[in-house]
């Protein structure tokens, strides 16, 4: 018999939408131990947070997030908040014994990261976990690649290329927290290239070593005020950051994230170079995976895999019949799912970040940035 398992979310905006669907989904499709209780949201929109709640069904919510340390029931914090509060909140959950899975990334800077990391660590002696929510290691294509690489189907990995690019960042975007250093920590940078770095770690399954060279870039230092458009504010962060590294075991990986790239709306986009062939995932695609293997060179070429076969893809016996295809929300719940494994004592369909996982995915963006930033090669023993 699945056992009630009280959750709090802090953020009703996009994310709150795509995790309060996450967790009201997860239990009617998975079969899983645990069934999320929705038990509080938290946002600073007092006027829609009552209207938010009854839609996705919370039982009680509050705008002040410290309340939610002081509720005994609640067992998971879930922080989709901006970035600049990730550390502040999920620390302060973490000490009250709550599991905490925060959205990406981990923080807006390496000193918060890193703090996080450190009462993760500290937090885990009683038994308390975190996850990250890098969601695109839960498409099913994406898991596929992870188990191809791990089964050695593309041997040793020389090249991963790389890119994460939008459209909607122009100079009529408001001025949001997203563009603001002081809220987000980075632009393009973090929002995007953390996406990319995570999933070329997950898949390579080694650590970037080195970063070679970089350019960020910020082409709109002004952009209109949010409610009064005639003003402007200045946006100091990066609309694109484009950086070469090495992985340990000699491989090399190229990253490029912006949002000013038309034509490019959502296009997540990572290829592998291996010794036996190579894979590719493209998200404006997402259900397939192309696969090349070099085995015979009479058969060489692109081989498109359609991974929704129960049975035979990841996750894809949890949703529809073969070819009934999956979108950008399947890939929370998919990650619901894993984390209720995890906590339910279960293993997860595919391995799932913690913040010690997600800190080394910070250093990397680190080390990039201070590569733009001094025009110079950086070792990641450098990054402190
Ligand atoms: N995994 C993904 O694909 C993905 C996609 C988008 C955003 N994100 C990440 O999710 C996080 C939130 O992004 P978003 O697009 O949902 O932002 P948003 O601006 O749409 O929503 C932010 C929410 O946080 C709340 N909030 C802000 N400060 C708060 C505080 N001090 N106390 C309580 N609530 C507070 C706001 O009230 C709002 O409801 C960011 O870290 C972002 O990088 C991840």
């Amino acid at each position: 018999m699945p056992r009630p398992f009280p959750i709090a979310l802090i953020g009703q905006k996009f994310m709150g939408r795509a995790h309060s669907n996450a967790w009201s989904q997860v239990a009617r499709f998975f079969d899983v131990s645990l069934t999320p209780l929705l038990h509080t949201v938290c946002a600073r929109e007092r006027g829609e947070l009552e209207a938010f709640a009854e839609r996705w069904r919370w039982l009680n919510v509050t705008t002040d997030w410290r309340d939610i340390a002081g509720y005994d029931d609640v067992e998971l914090v879930d922080i989709g908040t901006p970035n600049y509060v990730h550390a502040e909140q999920s620390i302060a959950m973490l000490e009250a014994r709550k599991h905490v899975a925060c959205e990406k990334p981990l923080a807006g800077t390496l000193e918060d990261a890193r703090a996080m990391a450190q009462a993760a660590k500290k937090a885990a002696k009683r038994g308390v976990k975190t996850f990250v929510w890098f969601n695109y290691r839960r498409c099913p294509a994406v898991a596929l690649a992870h188990k191809l690489v791990r089964e050695g189907r593309l041997g040793a990995i020389r090249h991963v290329r790389a890119h994460y690019l939008q459209d909607w960042g122009g100079p009529s975007t408001p001025l949001s927290w997203r563009f603001q250093r002081k809220l987000a920590g980075s632009g393009a940078h973090g929002d995007l290239n953390a996406h990319i770095v995570d999933m070329a770690r997950f898949l390579v399954g080694e650590e970037v070593v080195e970063v070679h060279g970089a350019i960020a870039r910020t082409f709109i230092a002004e952009r209109p005020l949010p409610g009064s458009p005639r003003k402007k504010g200045k946006s100091d962060v990066d609309d694109c950051v484009l950086f070469l590294a090495s992985f340990a075991g000699g491989g090399t990986a190229s990253f490029e994230a912006s949002r000013l790239a038309p034509g490019h709306q959502n296009d997540n986009f990572i290829e592998l170079n291996g010794e036996k062939g190579s894979l590719r995932f493209s998200f404006e695609n997402m259900n397939v995976l192309e696969l090349c293997e070099v085995s015979d060179p009479r058969t060489d070429g692109w081989k498109r895999i359609m991974c929704t076969s129960a049975g035979r893809h990841p996750y894809a016996a949890a949703w529809w019949p073969d070819a009934h295809v999956l979108g950008y929300e399947h890939g929370f719940v998919n990650m619901a799912a894993d984390i209720l494994r995890v906590l339910g004592g279960e293993q997860p369909e595919a391995p799932l970040p913690d913040f010690e996982d997600a800190y080394r995915t910070q250093r990397v963006l680190e080390a990039a940035l201070l590569s733009a930033k001094e025009r110079c090669a950086v070792k990641l023993s450098q990054v402190k």
